[in-house]
């Protein structure tokens, strides 16, 4: 277990930009020479030696919920006789666009992790130069570049791993209809349904997954974009290339879109509950009450299609008022031709349907 000692971390960073004050910089490869000698502990007293940092892997995928592992390793060139202590900060880069983030900084055997990194994230220290960064209980907004840095002395090196999460975009409209939603109300609309505002690559994933989409929608950097693979007037234009369509950045206030949300896996099971008879909406939400579970999100019947295989050829009433049913294996009378999430829209509230429930796997 790792301890937390703020105190020595910051002395040693009072150290660490004193010297750096007065020192010469070099961008890429720094010889150590006798500074800092004579201070009698491990402090540097050679010359000609290399840190090196690495992570072995560009990047790592892992779920919501789940815990991943973002590999960084230092060794030195020639290798030292005797293990040294550094100085290893990790930061991240949010997909969603914005600055970098400190998450950890650990010096030996301390360490301090930031924000709402507290609490989740590790250093592995594995073996002598394993500087793995693990982290529990991803979020959906975790996702992006993760920078491990190591110091020593002046010698500074990084490495980066970027943390995706596999799961679905999926578009999503408010109940009143086409282009409602500011991107405030946008974020608020994919948090309501389980998820979380897409990012670009999140998106163009899918696109290469084969996600066509004739509205536009917001994204997570406060873009609007829509994905095209089969190009056509008006969606995508005649006799274009298919691909991702931009609008650049748009007035995060003022302009009106649809919207991209991401979901992941999910800690329960969504089910569609069979019933004696149709329900209207106020029915259906009983129904899933009585049976220990409550109406399902949009996000959450998106994520049990796509990462379990959800199948099922029957309409139900979902959280947000809507009427949807999910096909991996399309066949007649089941939507067309291609897996997806059918939507009947937001029907009027006393219509009779059947219902999908999520039960939480902690009950
Ligand atoms: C990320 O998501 C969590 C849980 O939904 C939320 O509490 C947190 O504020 C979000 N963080 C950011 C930076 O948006
Ligand atoms: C649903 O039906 C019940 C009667 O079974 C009725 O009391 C309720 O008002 C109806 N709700 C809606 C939204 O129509």
């Amino acid at each position: 277990m790792m301890m937390c000692c703020l105190q020595t971390l910051l002395l040693l960073l009072l150290r660490l930009s004193g010297l750096a004050l007065t020192a010469p910089t070099t961008q890429n490869i720094f010889f150590y020479h006798d500074f800092l000698s004579g201070n009698g502990n491990k402090e540097l007293h050679f010359s000609g030696v290399e840190l090196h940092v690495d992570s072995t892997q560009p990047s790592v995928s892992a779920v919501r919920g789940g815990s991943a592992t973002m590999p960084c390793r230092f060794w030195y060139e020639p290798e030292l006789s005797s293990q040294r202590d550094v100085r290893v900060k990790w930061s991240w880069l949010p997909a969603a666009g914005g600055h970098e983030t400190d998450v950890l900084v650990a010096l030996g055997s301390r360490c301090h992790s930031f924000g709402a990194f507290s609490g989740r994230v590790q250093l592995r220290q594995d073996f002598p130069g394993d500087a793995a960064l693990v982290m529990t209980d991803l979020q959906l907004n975790d996702t992006g570049r993760y920078r491990c840095e190591v110091v020593d002395g002046l010698e500074d090196r990084s490495s980066s791993v970027y943390l995706e999460l596999r799961g679905v975009v999926f578009p999503y409209q408010h109940p009143r209809g086409h282009y409602q939603l500011s991107f405030l109300a946008a974020q608020q609309a994919c948090e309501e349904q389980g998820s979380t505002l897409a990012t670009f690559t999140q998106l163009f994933q899918s696109w290469k997954e084969g996600l066509n989409w004739c509205s536009a929608g917001w994204l997570a950097d406060g873009t609007v974009q829509y994905p095209i693979t089969r190009p056509r007037v008006p969606c995508g234009g005649h006799g274009l290339a298919p691909g991702v369509r931009s609008y650049g950045r748009r007035h995060l206030q003022l302009h009106h879109y649809d919207v991209f949300c991401f979901s992941s896996s999910l800690r329960g099971k969504v089910y569609y509950l069979q019933p004696s008879h149709k329900m209207n909406l106020t029915e259906a939400q009983q129904a899933c009450q009585e049976d220990g579970a409550e109406v399902a999100k949009v996000g959450q019947l998106y994520a049990a299609w796509r990462l379990t295989g959800l199948d099922r050829c029957d309409a139900g009433w979902l959280a947000d008022g809507s009427v949807r049913y999910p096909i991996t294996r399309p066949r007649r009378n089941c939507g067309p031709s291609e897996p997806g999430v059918r939507s009947f829209g937001f029907p009027p509230p006393q219509h009779k349907h059947g219902v999908y429930c999520y039960k939480s796997a902690d009950e």
